[in-house]
């Protein structure tokens, strides 16, 4: 634990137990969406599948990353993940994010991504909330983290023909806004 950080943080009026907390279970929202996004990808397959699988597999990578990110500053701020993988699944701030019944229907694919990715713009946006001008460190990763749920969230959107997103595919490496907090 880095001690006088979580003071800071303790002294800027935040409930640190219930940042911790939140960090914790959208730590375990981004692992188990990883894990959901693994079997939706591979069964993307066919015309219209294969059209999805290359944002499906940035946001599934870029998941996994958020991941990476969260976990140093869970125990910098003196929490810890939950010794069991069962209970750290059970916990998650998003449902699971399922198979379709019928995962050829493109349109059903689509609506578990985008789910799943509003629930997570929600999140990350509650904690940006909670410590904006409070917890600088947290703040900014929770910050980096949205950038990427919100992508993440208008090109599914757009496949759904909801609008225009605006953006384009990734060029280069994922994770532009989070790969800071990766090194
Ligand atoms: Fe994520």
């Amino acid at each position: 634990m880095a001690r006088v950080a979580r003071e800071m943080v303790e002294r800027s009026g935040i409930n640190v137990d219930e940042l911790v907390e939140l960090l914790v279970k959208n730590a375990s929202a981004e692992l188990t969406t990883y894990y959901y996004y693994t079997i939706l990808r591979v069964n993307l397959i066919g015309l219209k599948g294969e059209g999805l699988k290359e944002i499906a597999e940035a946001a599934r990578i870029e998941d996994r990353n958020h991941f990476e990110a969260l976990v140093p500053r869970i125990y910098e701020l003196g929490g810890a993940l939950p010794a069991s993988m069962n209970d750290f699944h059970d916990i998650s701030a998003c449902p699971p994010a399922p198979l379709p019944e019928d995962p050829t229907n493109i349109e059903a694919m689509l609506k578990v991504f985008v789910n799943a990715e509003r629930c997570a713009v929600r999140g990350y946006t509650q904690i940006c909330n909670m410590t904006a001008g409070k917890d600088h460190r947290t703040y900014d990763l929770a910050l980096a983290i949205l950038n990427e749920e919100i992508e993440h969230e208008s090109w599914f959107s757009e496949f759904l023909g909801e609008g225009p997103s605006g953006h384009f595919l990734r060029r280069g490496e994922n994770s532009p806004f989070v790969s800071k907090f990766l090194k």
